[in-house]
């Protein structure tokens, strides 16, 4: 079924988004502030230059199912749909610009005064969290007289097309994202993007917002590694092609959802101690590498958070489930538990520490002497029995993944304030009646 629809914003994303909504067979126009751009869309031609698009929008304008105007309300009251495809540019100092998003919305909503039926306005350009809610939204309903929801729906739709292969990208795109506060509205788009081949992710505003700037900041970090490994593996006479052949051949660990799921800070005797070599031997060469170089702060950074969350609870009594750097495993070596342990004793918390594979009587070699070394009387805080750390504690700070959901829950009590290190599975999380926190969700 081939729906109206309207673009608002004929650069890149408008451009390619009218252009394909018009290939798939619907009927659509495109909207924009320069004249050179609505003349060319108007005549068949692409407003800019990017591979597919020219041929495509000949096509959709013989056909007589791709038009474009600078009048905002003619599109509105011709359409059912709105995309917004306006830029959101940085300022100068980094703050994003929404000076084009309200001034569209109130044109929209201004056109929508007069009309009759529904109308779905579906956000588009990339915002951050909360701009749907508390910008698109109150602009629309106010410029309009109309309600959310009863004249007009909002979807947030955000787009992964690439310049350069953006049709393709359109086309098949790895998958859709809807945010929506109905599914109503959000089952317009779904019938829209029937064609997808990717997963489509119906969702909140604010997790669609979200979604694509966590996207761009971790394209931004991949290359910025690659570029920093590169760059060191130069220096080290080390052919980076084979390296990275390798690297990426590992689905498991390296290019996969592993490690992407967020927690506490990492530790043990590897990650910590190998990131402070590379990072040496940098140095050594006088390589910049200021991404390798932040990986310790950040990770001490996460740990301050920790204990900062603990001390804002003004509580004296902690409880400790987990001490080891991983569940099942009794490795101490540059655990952050005990690092926060530490800390936490430093600023005179009471602290009982419960740890299923941690024993002192069993800790041999390196691992020993570590402890020894950072915190010899940890012993005397050890206890076999949860029930029994729980006990006398105020706060529960559940820093292992190895732990017996029944029995945790057997032994919480509504008074104790949880704050969970680990992002416990959504069902094992316990419920003490709000007093659950987690350190990063
Ligand atoms: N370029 C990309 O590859 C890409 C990819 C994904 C997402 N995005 C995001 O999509 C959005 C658009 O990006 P772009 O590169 O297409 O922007 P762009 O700057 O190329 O185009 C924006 C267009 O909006 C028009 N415009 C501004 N106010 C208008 C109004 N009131 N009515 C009609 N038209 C109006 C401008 O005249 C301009 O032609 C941005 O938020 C961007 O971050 C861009």
């Amino acid at each position: 079924m081939s729906s109206s629809i309207s673009v608002f914003g004929l650069g890149y994303v408008g451009t390619v988004t009218a252009t394909c909504l018009a290939h798939k067979g619907h009927n659509v126009i495109g909207v924009d502030l320069s004249l050179a751009k609505v003349e060319a869309m108007q005549a068949g031609r692409s407003p800019l230059v990017e591979p597919r698009v020219g041929n495509l929008i000949s096509e959709s304008h013989a056909a007589d199912r791709l038009h474009a105007t600078s009048d905002p309300e003619y599109a509105v009251l011709n359409s059912e749909i709105s995309f917004l495809c306006v830029g959101t540019p940085s300022l100068r100092n980094g703050k994003l610009d929404l000076g084009h998003i309200e001034p569209v919305c109130r044109e929209i909503g201004q056109a929508l005064k007069k009309k009759n039926g529904f109308h779905l306005v579906v956000l588009r350009s990339t915002v951050l969290p909360g701009t749907a809610e508390t910008i698109v939204v109150p602009t629309l309903e106010k410029s309009s007289g109309r309600t959310l929801g009863q004249d007009f729906g909002v979807c947030v739709n955000p787009e992964f097309m690439r310049e350069g292969t953006a049709v393709a990208d359109f086309l098949e795109p790895a998958v859709t994202v809807i945010g929506a506060a109905d599914s109503k509205h959000s089952g317009v788009l779904r019938e829209i993007y029937k064609w997808a081949p990717g997963r489509i992710f119906e969702t909140s505003f604010r997790s669609a917002e979200m979604v694509k700037y966590v996207c761009n900041a971790w394209h931004a970090v991949k290359i910025s590694f690659a570029n920093e490994v590169g760059t060191l593996a130069k220096e080290l006479g080390v052919d980076v092609e084979a390296v990275v052949e390798i690297f990426t051949a590992d689905t498991k660990l390296n290019i996969s959802p592993t490690y992407l799921k967020p927690g506490f800070a990492f530790g043990g005797s590897c990650l910590p101690k190998d990131v402070r070599a590379l990072n040496y031997r940098a140095r050594e060469l006088d390589l910049n590498l200021p991404l390798f170089q932040s990986i310790l702060p950040s990770n001490d950074e996460h740990l301050d958070r920790a204990v900062e969350m603990v001390l804002e609870t003004g509580k004296k009594k902690v409880g400790m489930l987990g001490l080891s750097f991983k569940a099942a495993t009794d490795d101490l070596r540059e655990s952050p538990q005990v690092q926060l342990v530490k800390r936490l004793l430093g600023e005179g918390r009471q602290i009982r520490i419960w740890d299923d594979n941690v024993s002192m009587g069993h800790l041999i070699g390196s691992n020993r002497q570590y402890i020894e070394e950072v915190i010899p009387h940890i012993g005397s805080l050890l206890s076999t029995s949860l029930s029994e750390v729980l006990k006398d504690a105020e706060v529960v700070v559940i820093a292992t993944r190895g732990l017996d959901d029944d029995e945790l829950r057997g032994c919480l009590r509504p008074d104790h304030i949880v704050i969970d290190l680990v992002n416990l599975e959504r069902g094992s999380q316990p419920a003490t009646s709000g007093n659950y926190e987690g350190i990063c969700w």
